[in-house]
């Protein structure tokens, strides 16, 4: 059921199988006839519910700490700590392992936990900004790598960043609901070691990110108030530059007053998509707004973790581990002081993983499960921010 369905309903009434404590309210009124009629037919087909059958998370071997950075740039184990509590990321293998390669290793933990073959896989949901290629996306990729040749699935990528993972879990818990799908392998994978810039120019950037992925299958369950109670996603365009890799791409420079700031270039053909001068002029790596990012977030994470519980009719005090993609330390730290929330009840890897945008979430979760910090019926909050800006959150009966 849909964020704009709720609409209908009204302030402080539940969808149907939201988890929510209230009853839902039906209203017959000649406007809404023919939504009435669908949701009362799904209603008695008895709607099912999504939950996290298996997950899994795959880290590359090498680590790099924040001293070896410190030989190719200007910058401080100090620094990077105290801003953002990072001590070491994990890089992926040169010519071994690439984003699909990733979330391929990641899958097949995530299967096996699962109890499952590849082959009974409904459809693939690829979340990264750092995929193999420009296009196809990593999802064909990992359906190759997983050998599922038969099946012919559909394998969709999504492009939202450090809110992907949340995203696409939404958009799986929807197709589920519809009963349209019942097994679903969602993935969040990340190589930003391939894309950032190792001089002093980037360290603000480079210093943050990390290589990394996870993996979770969705399954139906007829289960009442088991799985995904609900899900909320958010976007706001305004900022899209603050945080994003403008360069190679196809704006030709429309986006902004002067075209020339992202190296675009007046050639009759071609020199748009990558340009001489973005190559000289090192134009080719992500950019932030450190403390623009930092700002919005700490307002959005609150926000949006906030709207999630009013959907399911639950209170801040019901959660009992909140998993937040890990932008930051001091953001995550921030959302658990304002949230009230104390350390066991959240769980924070960046200080060995960095921020691996898409499989950030994904990968926590994982730990969290592996280290039995997450038993079946407790209430996890995920909730994620990032480039877009985009932002979500859901709430997990485990
Ligand atoms: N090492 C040493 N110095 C660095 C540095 C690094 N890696 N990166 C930046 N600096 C310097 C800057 O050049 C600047 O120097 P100056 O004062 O001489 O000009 C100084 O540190 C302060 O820079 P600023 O960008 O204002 O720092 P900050 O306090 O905002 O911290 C971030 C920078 C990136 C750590 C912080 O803004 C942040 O965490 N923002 C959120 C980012 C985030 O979560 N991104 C992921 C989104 S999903």
């Amino acid at each position: 059921m849909g964020q704009g369905a709720k609409e209908h309903w009204g302030r402080g009434q539940k969808c149907i199988g939201s988890g929510g404590k209230r009853a839902t309210k039906i209203h017959f009124s000649k406007d809404f006839k023919y939504l009435e009629i669908y949701f009362l037919t799904n209603l008695l087909k008895k709607m099912p519910s999504s939950y996290i059958k298996g997950i899994g998370y795959y880290v590359p071997e090498t680590i790099v700490t924040n001293a070896d950075l410190q030989r190719h740039m200007d910058t401080t184990d100090e620094w990077i700590q105290e801003r953002t509590g990072i001590q070491e990321r994990r890089y992926a293998a040169k010519h071994k392992e690439t984003t699909s390669v990733l979330g391929t290793n990641a899958a097949k933990k995530a299967l096996t936990n699962a109890g499952m073959d590849a082959n009974e896989l409904d459809l693939i949901i690829f979340a990264t900004l750092s995929p193999d290629y420009y296009f196809p996306g990593c999802g064909v990729l990992l359906q190759r790598q997983l050998g599922i040749t038969k099946t012919e699935i559909p394998a969709l990528d999504i492009r939202n960043q450090c809110s992907g993972f949340v995203y696409g879990l939404s958009v799986a818990d929807a197709f589920i609901r519809s009963g349209m799908y019942k097994n679903i392998l969602l993935v969040g994978a990340e190589t930003h070691s391939m894309g950032l810039d190792f001089s002093t120019r980037g360290r603000n950037v480079t210093v943050i990110f990390g290589d990394g992925a996870g993996a979770v299958i969705m399954s139906a369950t007829d289960e009442q108030f088991r799985g995904i109670l609900a899900s909320r996603i958010h976007a706001n365009g305004e900022f899209a530059e603050e945080l994003a890799m403008i360069n190679p791409g196809s704006h030709g420079g429309v986006h902004v007053p002067d075209p020339s700031v992202y190296g675009y270039e007046e050639a009759e053909y071609g020199e748009t998509f990558i340009s001489p001068k973005m190559l000289t002029d090192g134009m080719l790596f992500p950019n932030m707004n450190g403390q623009l990012v930092f700002k919005n977030a700490v307002v959005k994470f609150p926000e949006v973790i906030a709207e999630v519980l009013e959907a399911a009719g639950l209170e801040k005090t019901d959660i009992d581990l909140l998993v937040c993609h890990q932008a930051n330390l001091r953001i995550s730290q921030f959302v658990q002081k304002t949230m009230g929330l104390r350390d066991d009840q959240v769980w924070n890897n960046i200080q060995r993983y960095g921020n691996t945008t898409a499989a950030s979430i994904p990968i926590a979760l994982a730990e969290a499960v592996e280290a039995g910090k997450v038993k079946k019926g407790d209430l996890i909050c995920l909730a994620a921010f990032g480039s877009g800006f985009t932002w979500g959150a859901a709430l997990i009966r485990w």
